[in-house]
């Protein structure tokens, strides 16, 4: 095929109208090709349009050029009463289904009885994915699309040709010149994730019912009696069999068929295989299991058929299904159960999360008993009550979800609607949800147990203090028996605290052994866990940080903090705006950071923990890094204050007014400031606000500290001193701050431009003009793990 994007360009005056439309059918047809089924496209969208359209109008003009294998066929046509019945030529029967690798060689063993081989022979298999679709049948009259039908009871479908039109993967003429009489094709008709995502989006924003999975999604776009609604919702095929062939000859195999069919120009899925014997079939089932997250589209298992046509014919079929192939279904992902209740749990930053109780149910491979319900307009939306019948899912290692309710089955009369708490079901305090936020929370803060004991399991875990040992369910009864209030608890907990903690709570759950029933009691493992918690009396700065479990601070804003400020004595007492001028650092976390430190539980907390010891091991001075951060005009500008940006912030202090001066201003001399009349009202009215004078004082005496502990320091020489990077493009894993900031703390510097001073460039995904700037120069260009690599070489 050829690539070029303009040969359906008239020449002047050598083209017929005729002509002109044929080559436009046979240009579009070949892009949507290109896009759908090689997913390679070869044309902008908006090049593709302007053809589609100048064939509508020729079309229009001209209507005996209207042909219906056109492009223009595809968007729809008037609506139908109903859909008419279709009688297959050759049934579509089904499948027999295994679940397990017994059932796969109790069919290879089979297979080798009924084609008379010996039980050791391997016999040659093609194996495709079982699509969660629906399957449907293409019929092609001489190479054009006439009509297609779904599989109904096997025997009659349903007409549904003027729908599987819009679908634009599927050809509406085959690619050949020698096409067969009639040809049966037959496949799957799916929805793939992200259009269904899309389509859901779009439901969600109209106010409409959303579809519970893809497959629900395809099934009532299909079914719609109207395809212009069909040709918007982006409807995919794979095609996988064979019915009825006249006028060609059958291929000699399932891998020759879709080889034939590619070739046709039908969609054929590229994940298939020939494998030889049982023990192929299963290597292959266990590869696809891995992959079946990454997919584009649902399976629900693969189909293993015997590959050679004339072995399919010898084996038959016994009663609807045939002996010649199974289906070897992964654990369903999906299921229905009741909802007994809805408990509400507190995590630790207080976030209300209502939980659904389910009875019972095996799916996606376990015993699930209760699914996430995330917030309370989820709950709402979806409409669960208790006492429902729902749709529980589970993906993969997803947590299990309620997808839809299945309102048929709502009992009568009716059961309440959800409603949320309006105290904390822990500690009975205020229940608040502010605004813009989907979360409720309860505002019991530290003297919620639910909340303290959240707190806790997240200080001990593995990436904070790692205290092996202190699982879940000794947390729990040390905070309900109040033997431990708050995180520094842990570090005054004796063994006879543990063992008593531990009799309680065995006897709480009835499993007290049969050992300490008769006096004996072991405390190995008590000391083991008093060890535990001595040993992570010093961890670093950064994971102490982290597993104070702050709101919005993770691992990354946890490293930055102790990087630039060194000391958790310095940290717990600076205001917002020092958060707010290091990297990555935005608003939200810088106020979140200060709110937690200006809370007085906190601070007592963090008291209580130095008090026992406990103290990062790699606390330091501020870093010398920070000096450029303290320009007064950048921090004017992280004080937030509406209106000032930070050019108006350097206007000012250019200008002479710096923090002290901005303190003292008379908001009557702001005429000779220069700021716009707004800016100079916002910033008057925000001067005139609570501490906020006093807050710049302050701000200003700390300013001239950090800068005098940083006085003596230099910045230690890095080994990419003196190398200049630009950075370009997208990462994948670093921000360009987070970039920017490596290397700068490798002591090298980076500028915006390229030019032959710069030493490297750093190129990501989509790199433009400085790419070809670089590549011009002849300057090397890293990949983000060569930059990666480079700066931790010390
Ligand atoms: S072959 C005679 N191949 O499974 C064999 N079916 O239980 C006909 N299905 O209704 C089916 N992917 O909707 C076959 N790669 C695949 C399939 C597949 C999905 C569905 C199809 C059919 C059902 C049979």
């Amino acid at each position: 095929m050829q690539n070029d994007l303009f040969d359906a360009a008239p020449e002047a005056g050598q083209e017929t109208v005729a002509g002109r439309a044929a080559v436009l059918r046979r240009e579009l047809e070949r892009h949507s090709y290109a896009y759908y089924v090689l997913d390679t496209p070869t044309i902008p969208d908006a090049e593709y349009d302007r053809l589609f359209s100048e064939l509508q109008r020729l079309e229009q003009d001209y209507p005996e050029l209207r042909t219906p294998d056109s492009p223009t066929q595809r968007v729809g046509g008037a609506a139908l009463p109903e859909f008419s019945q279709v009688q297959h030529a050759v049934p579509m029967l089904s499948l027999n289904n295994g679940f397990e690798d017994e059932d796969v060689l109790a069919f290879d063993k089979r297979v080798k009885e009924g084609l008379d081989m010996p039980e050791t022979s391997e016999i040659a298999y093609a194996i495709d994915l079982k699509f969660d679709g629906l399957a449907i049948n293409l019929r092609y009259e001489d190479g054009l699309f006439t009509r297609a039908a779904t599989r109904g009871d096997g025997y009659t479908g349903e007409d549904v040709t003027e729908n599987i039109r819009t679908i634009r993967s599927i050809p509406l003429r085959l690619n050949t010149a020698n096409p067969p009489a009639v040809l049966d094709v037959r496949g799957e008709v799916l929805m793939f994730k992200q259009d269904f995502d899309k389509l859901n989006q779009r439901q969600r924003d109209a106010g409409a019912k959303e579809f519970a999975n893809p497959r629900n999604a395809a099934a009532g776009s299909l079914r719609q009696l109207d395809s212009k609604i069909t040709a918007q919702r982006k409807l995919r095929f794979f095609a996988y069999g064979i019915g009825a062939l006249d006028g060609a000859e059958r291929p000699e195999s399932h891998r020759d068929l879709l080889a034939w069919y590619a070739a046709l120009g039908l969609p054929v899925c590229a994940e298939n295989a020939v494998v030889a014997g049982a023990q192929g079939l299963l290597d292959f089932y266990r590869s696809i299991q891995q992959k079946r997250d990454g997919l584009g589209y649902e399976i629900d298992g693969v189909v293993y058929k015997v590959n050679s046509f004339t072995q399919q014919e010898q084996l038959g079929f016994v009663s609807r299904a045939p002996r010649f192939a199974i289906a070897h279904k992964f654990p369903a992902q999906e299921a229905l159960t009741t909802v007994s209740g809805i408990d509400i749990q507190v995590g630790r930053t207080g976030a209300l999360t209502p939980v659904a109780r389910l009875a019972p149910v095996f799916v996606g491979g376990v015993t699930v008993t209760n699914a996430t319900l995330h917030n309370e307009d989820e709950v709402r939306r979806k409409d669960v009550r208790i006492g429902d019948t729902v749709i529980v899912r589970r993906a993969g290692d997803v947590i299990p979800e309620v997808v839809a309710v299945v309102l048929e089955r709502r009992p009568q009369p009716e059961p309440a609607a959800f409603e949320m708490l309006k105290t904390c079901p822990v500690c009975g305090s205020h229940v608040v949800r502010e605004e813009g936020e989907a979360v409720a929370r309860c505002t019991g803060g530290l003297s919620c147990s639910a909340q303290r004991k959240e707190a806790i399991r997240h200080f001990a875990s593995r990436k904070m203090m790692d205290i092996d040992g202190l699982g879940e369910r000794y947390i729990d009864t040390l905070v309900d028996l109040n033997i431990v209030k708050g995180i520094a608890d842990l570090y005054q907990l004796q063994l006879s605290d543990l063992l008593e903690m531990k009799r309680q709570a065995d006897l709480r759950d009835g499993v007290t052994p049969e050992t300490v029933l008769q006096g004996k009691v072991a405390s190995k493992w008590a000391e083991n866990l008093i060890a535990a918690i001595a040993a992570s009396k010093q961890p670093p700065l950064e994971r102490l940080l982290f597993a104070l479990g702050i709101r919005h601070v993770g691992e990354s804003t946890a490293k930055t903090l102790a990087d630039y400020l060194g000391s958790l004595a310095l940290i717990r007492q600076v205001p917002a705006c020092i958060f707010r001028i290091l990297p990555d650092i935005g608003a939200t976390v810088a106020w979140s950071l200060a709110e937690f430190f200006s809370q007085p539980q906190n601070q007592q907390a963090i008291q209580a923990l130095i008090d026992a010891k406990v103290e990062a091991r790699d606390e330091k001075a501020v870093n010398p890094k920070l000096r450029d951060k303290l320009e007064p005009a950048v921090l004017l500008a992280a004080l937030d204050i509406p209106k000032l940006t930070l050019a108006r912030c350097k206007q000012l202090t250019e200008r002479g007014i710096g923090l002290e001066e901005l303190a003292e201003l008379d908001t009557d001399s702001f005429t000779v400031l220069g700021l716009p009349v707004d800016v100079q009202q916002s910033l008057s009215q925000w001067l005139q606000q609570g501490t906020h004078r006093q807050d710049i004082r302050d701000l200003h005496v700390l300013r001239l500290s950090l800068l005098e502990q940083m006085a003596g320091q230099v910045l230690e020489e890095g080994h990419l001193s003196g190398k200049t990077f630009v950075l370009t493009g997208t990462l994948a894993e670093l921000s360009r701050d987070q970039a920017k900031a490596l290397i700068e703390a490798a002591g090298g510097k980076v500028s915006g431009s390229v030019s032959k001073k710069t030493h490297y460039l750093v190129a990501g995904t989509e790199a433009g003009s400085k790419l070809e700037k670089a590549q011009e120069l002849g300057i090397p260009i890293l990949t983000e793990a060569d930059l990666l690599q480079l700066c931790s070489r010390s």
